[in-house]
């Protein structure tokens, strides 16, 4: 149930709280590539081209992807506040960087399941380690299906002739990435030691060492500081989220899906690890397509586990300051 005090709060507080909280969706490289406008009456996502990756992602696929996780994050936050939201992607074709608006339309009880959500936001992060013995159900994996289809998103399960060929086009992703200086030193960028205080990827959150798993994780070329173990998960189970369009519209809703099947599989006690060198490399994004039988465009691939309980993560990679990310109308 939402407070008395929360119904009387101005709106220009709930949207503050929630461009905060969106603060903590996951990015490519944590790059953070969005930016807050927190008006009186409504709350405005643009992009943010100054944390971009132009070698990595030239068409800006996993910018509006991880700005997508952003505006739900954002949309959750809303809804745990005891408020409903009426959201807008794209609201003008003039601006392609302004990404969303969003405004509050009126007050709801609020549910247990949005308390779960905003609950698993808290919580949710990468995990790079492999996963333990334990199988991701076959329910667990129609629950996320049904999830991401309430974006329009598409989520497949590679059967285990599939993930041979998902191993062998992430591998020539990571071949053809190690492969472009520009590539490399953008990585560099954002996961070595010169990385932007507050965003990025530091040591403690990459692999000490390559982990011995059926799809070869990315190479972030800097050197890593996560023990992972010695043994070889043999129970991961692959997805992609895909569908018909490829398009920004659909990179925004792609990112929605993300962080909507993200927060349910962490409440889920699942482990979550993205794939995206192989949609980003143009040659291994059409090995994607293939092994989809054409029927869809892959949006982005997500390894599922389920998370060893013995070995938390050293806390969260670091976010930027609310008055980088944001600007707030003054009073
Ligand atoms: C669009 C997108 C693509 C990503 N691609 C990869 C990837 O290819 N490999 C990887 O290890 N992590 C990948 N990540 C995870 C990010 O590195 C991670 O979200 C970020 O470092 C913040 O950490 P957190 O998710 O633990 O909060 C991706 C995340 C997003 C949203």
């Amino acid at each position: 149930m939402n407070t008395a005090a929360e119904q009387h709060r101005p709106p220009a507080a709930a949207y503050a709280q929630a461009a905060e909280t969106a603060g903590r969706a996951p990015s490519i490289h944590n790059t953070q590539p969005w930016h807050w406008q927190v008006h009186p009456d409504r709350l405005d996502l643009f992009a943010d081209t100054s944390r971009a990756l132009p070698g990595t992602d030239p068409d800006e696929r996993m910018m509006l992807v991880s700005c997508g996780a952003a505006l739900h994050h954002a949309q959750v936050a809303l809804v745990a506040q005891g408020h409903t939201v009426e959201t807008r992607t794209l609201p003008d074709p003039a601006q392609p960087h302004h990404l969303a608006t969003l405004v509050i339309s009126g007050d709801a009880p609020v549910t247990a399941e949005a308390v779960r959500l905003v609950q698993a936001l808290q919580l949710r992060h990468t995990d790079r380690r492999p996963t333990v013995d334990t199988p991701v159900s076959p329910e667990q994996v129609d629950e996320l299906r049904r999830i991401a289809g309430e974006y329009g998103v598409h989520l497949h399960r590679f059967t285990p002739e599939q993930v041979s060929e998902l191993a062998v086009a992430v591998s020539r992703a990571e071949d053809a990435a190690a492969g472009e200086p520009v590539l490399r030193a953008e990585t560099a960028a954002w996961t070595g030691p010169g990385r932007p205080a507050g965003a990025g990827v530091p040591p403690e959150f990459i692999p000490d060492k390559r982990p011995e798993t059926d799809v070869g994780e990315r190479d972030f070329t800097a050197r890593g500081a996560l023990p992972v173990g010695g043994g070889h998960d043999k129970s991961s189970t692959y997805v992609v989220l895909f569908g018909g369009e490829d398009d920004r519209d659909a990179w925004l809703r792609a990112g929605q899906a993300l962080s909507a099947v993200w927060l349910h599989a962490t409440g889920q006690g699942l482990a979550v690890l993205p794939y995206s060198q192989v949609i980003e490399i143009d040659g291994s994004r059409a090995m994607m397509r293939r092994i989809l039988s054409n029927l869809g465009y892959a949006y982005i691939v997500l390894r599922l586990g389920v998370a060893d309980p013995d070995h938390p993560l050293p806390g969260h990679t670091p976010r930027l300051p609310f008055d980088t990310t944001a600007t707030v109308d003054p009073e």
